[in-house]
Order: structure tokens, then C-alpha cells, then sequence
């Protein structure tokens, strides 16, 4: 029996404390910045215990752990990585199934990972150059027609990376703008990355790496943009789908062969450039285009909401393959019952600009079970039983089915079982979205 310590508190770590209880070998530990209800719920009913402080505190998530006598940790947010959190519990002998402070940096340096990739030549890159000056920057900005991604090299939660043609009109506006990020520092970092505009149709794909090889999970469809039909504002994500053969609508097997391959080569250059292994769940943003999957950036973590559809369809104990994972070396690769997923994300009404805050919501658990839905409490709080929203994306829910429209369904009809001031999106994982989908990666010649 581990006890298991999860460091983090969104719906994707709700889903992983979730997955972690139904393997049935560990007692469920968390230390979360704000309580949680569903995973506070899960650590008593394991046997484990919850503590609230601050996660990104080094010495806070490691006194926590001695305390009751952690024998697996999971740090699992971004900037909890980009703390160092890993090398503090390594440094006192806890066995850490997360990427160390330097693996991270794949994530947190936009500008170390392009120029890794581009020394080591692992395949997938778009034509890109990085710059500390504005004039340098602009230049480039020219030589690719102006037609770009403008992104600081640290990290913005997702929200600092403009492209021209969507939040940026043309190539003299990706100028201004990277002039701006020149005067500011994202991350602690001044660099910033200027590459080539793609055109394609965006995947995720997540894997467990035991440092030497990579374990592909099913591959996802985000959809960061606010409203219905890719309009709006980006945020955090709104939604996600997955099909029943662990591809896309739109993609061939070839494509996430080729896509697992980047990946593989990764953590190969990785070893090679620092004599260090890439340990953790690796993350890779792709677009497939026209001359294949490219890689747009790394995460060196679950995504979010990506983690809860594939986390509803692992077969295996995940304590026990992260256990493995931590120690270097996956005995078998874990295996994913073949079904489609879709997950649509509740939010505040006024998300993403001002949210609602502490609206109550009320949520028909009974009608969600028996839709066979599964709900993950996101940026909410429980005061007297009662659910309240707060400023950020409130509720996941998320449906599990034999094809893409059936789990749209399910999850679409969950989502009417729970009342008060928050919306969706609507067309995630419809019929009519796949097929606007596939009509885009045909119009590129890619099917
Ligand atoms: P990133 O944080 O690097 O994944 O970028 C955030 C979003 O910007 C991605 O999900 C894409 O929608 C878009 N993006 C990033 N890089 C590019 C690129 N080179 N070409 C087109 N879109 C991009
Ligand atoms: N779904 C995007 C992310 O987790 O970064």
C-alpha cells in the first residue's frame, strides 16, 4: 500500500486522485492551495488526509510529506514543477513520479526547449528564431511573410502566445507585440520565440516517461478558445474529446506514430544534452499539418482538461504504473479501454472576462450517475454542502461511450443536471464540430 501524496487541487487532479482511489493499492494524501471538496472526499475515504497551504512551497509540500510518511508523490501543476517542488521531496529520499526543476524546463523555457530540439535534431519543428531584441525580432517577423506565432519563452498559464491572422491582425501588430514582451518578463525570462504561422488542426498527446522509453496515452482534442464555433478569447480550456481507436476523426495512425516518435526522441536528447532522464507524464502540443504532426510546445505534466479523458479509460493501477515510472523503468505499457471521451467544462457566467464568484450551484449527483457521466470539481469551494463558484472554470464533466456522439450525449446531458449562473460549450465533441474538423484537415490535403 503507497501513500500516495497528489501536490494540486484543479478537476485534472481531482480526476488523477480519482484514478489513484480506484486502483485500490494507495492511501490518498493531498496538500492543495484551496480545499477541494472531491478530493478531499477521496483522501478520507482512502484512509489518507488532506492539508491546505501553499503548493508551490518547497518546504510546506515536504514537511507535509514527512509527516505521514509519503512513499510516492505526485507534484502535478506547472508552476508547482517550476518551483522545484520534484527536487525538494527527491533531496529527502521520497520517491517522485514528476519531472525534476532542469526535465521542467522543457515546459517553463520555451527557448531552451526549441534550441534542445533544433542542437539535437529531433524532427517536427516549425522554422523559428529566438530574440532578446526587438529590432533582430522584426526582422525575422519579415522573413516569414509576417505570417507568426509570437510567444515569451516562460510560462503565461497559456495566455501570452499571439498569432497573426486570430488575437494578432498582421505582421506589424506581431511586431509591436513582441516589442511589448521585450519590456516585460514572463516567467523571470526576457527571451522571446518568434516561429513560423501553421496551419492545421491541433492534438495532445500525454505519456508516461520512464526516463529511457515513452508510453503514448490516447490522443486528445483541446479547445482553448471561449464560445462555440473556435471564437473568443483563449482560456484555460473549455472542453475535450477522444475517439474509440485512441486517434482523432482526423488523424491516421501514422500521424500519432509520428507524433510519439518526436517525443521519444525527446527524452533521448534530453538524456544526452544533461546525462539526466526525463521522469514524468510528458505532454505534447501538436499541430498536424499538411508535412505531418509539428510540435507548437511541451508541457511537462497532465493537461488539463486532456488528463480526464484519458484518465477515465485507463485499465491499469496508476500508483502503481507512476510507481514504476518513478523508479525508471515501466514493466508493461498501460493499457486504455477503447472507448471515445468528451469532457465539457462548466464556467462562471462572465468566464473568462469577470467571472460570477459565489454563486451556488446545484448539482443533481443521482441524475449525473445515472447519465453515466463523471463530474470534477475545478475552482470551486463547499461551504455548508454547498457548491460555490469562484473566478475560474468551475465543474469538468465528463462522458465515456462506445463513439464520439454518444459520449457528447452523456456528457452534454450531465451538464443539465447542474444549475445555476455557469455555462458550456455546446458543440464540443457534436457531430457537427468533428466534421467542420475533418472538412479543415481535408481542405489542407492532409486526409
Ligand atoms: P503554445 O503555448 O506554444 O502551445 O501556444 C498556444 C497556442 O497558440 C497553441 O495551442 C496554438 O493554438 C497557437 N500556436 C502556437 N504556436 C503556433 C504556431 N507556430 N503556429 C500556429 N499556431 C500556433
Ligand atoms: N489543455 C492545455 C494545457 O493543459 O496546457
Amino acid at each position: 500500500m503507497e501513500n500516495f501524496l497528489l501536490v494540486g487541487n484543479g478537476a485534472r487532479e481531482h480526476a488523477i486522485a480519482e484514478t489513484v482511489c480506484r486502483g485500490g493499492n494507495a492511501r490518498l494524501y493531498a496538500f492543495m492551495s484551496v480545499n477541494n471538496p472531491g478530493i478531499a472526499h477521496l483522501a478520507k475515504g482512502s484512509g489518507g488526509k488532506y492539508g491546505i497551504g501553499d503548493i508551490h512551497s518547497t518546504s510546506q509540500v515536504v514537511s507535509f510529506a514527512k509527516q505521514y510518511e509519503i512513499t510516492l508523490a505526485f507534484p502535478s501543476p506547472d508552476a508547482v514543477l517550476a518551483a522545484g517542488v520534484t527536487d525538494s521531496l527527491l533531496a529527502q529520499g521520497i520517491t517522485c513520479a514528476a519531472p525534476t526543476l532542469e526535465a521542467a524546463r522543457l515546459e517553463w523555457d520555451k527557448a531552451y526547449c526549441r534550441d534542445m530540439l533544433r542542437d539535437y535534431k529531433v524532427p517536427g519543428a516549425p522554422k523559428f528564431g529566438i530574440f532578446d531584441s526587438g529590432s533582430d525580432a522584426s526582422r525575422f517577423i519579415d522573413s516569414l511573410g509576417g505570417s507568426v506565432a509570437v510567444k515569451p519563452a516562460g510560462l503565461t498559464g497559456g495566455k501570452g502566445v499571439k498569432v497573426t491572422g486570430l488575437q494578432l491582425k498582421d505582421g506589424s501588430e506581431a511586431k509591436e507585440y513582441a516589442k511589448e514582451l521585450l519590456g516585460t518578463k514572463h516567467g523571470g525570462l526576457k527571451s522571446i520565440i518568434i516561429e513560423e504561422k501553421l496551419e492545421g488542426e491541433e492534438f495532445s498527446l500525454q505519456a508516461f516517461s520512464d526516463g529511457s522509453k515513452i508510453y503514448g496515452m490516447p490522443a486528445v482534442q483541446d479547445h482553448k478558445r471561449a464560445y462555440e464555433g473556435d471564437v473568443g478569447p483563449n482560456t484555460g480550456g473549455m472542453g475535450s474529446y477522444s475517439g474509440t481507436s485512441h486517434l482523432l476523426p482526423f488523424t491516421k495512425q501514422k500521424h500519432y506514430d509520428d507524433a510519439l516518435k518526436i517525443m521519444q526522441k525527446t527524452v533521448e536528447a534530453f538524456y544526452k544534452k544533461t546525462g539526466k532522464r526525463f521522469v514524468g507524464i510528458l505532454y505534447g502540443g501538436f499541430m498536424l499539418t499538411s508535412d505531418g504532426p509539428k510540435l507548437l510546445e511541451y508541457n511537462a505534466r497532465f493537461g488539463d482538461p486532456e488528463a480526464m479523458n484519458v484518465l477515465a479509460l485507463l485499465k491499469d493501477d496508476l500508483a502503481e504504473v507512476l510507481s514504476q515510472m518513478a523508479k525508471g523503468k515501466i514493466a508493461k505499457a498501460p493499457s486504455f479501454e477503447k472507448k471515445a471521451t468528451v469532457c465539457k467544462y462548466l464556467v462562471p457566467e462572465g468566464y473568462p472576462g469577470k467571472a460570477l464568484i459565489n454563486q451556488p450551484l446545484q448539482i443533481n449527483t443521482q441524475a449525473i450517475t445515472s447519465f453515466g457521466a463523471r463530474i470534477y470539481y475545478a475552482a470551486v469551494y463547499e461551504e455548508d454542502g454547498i457548491i460555490y463558484t469562484q473566478s475560474s472554470r468551475s465543474i469538468a464533466v465528463v462522458g465515456t461511450a462506445d463513439t464520439i456522439a454518444d459520449a457528447e450525449r452523456i456528457s452534454e446531458g450531465a451538464c443539465g443536471s447542474v444549475i445555476g449562473k455557469v455555462w458550456h460549450r455546446k458543440d464540443i465533441g457534436t457531430d457537427a464540430l468533428v466534421k467542420r474538423r475533418m472538412d479543415h484537415v481535408r481542405s489542407l490535403g492532409i486526409l
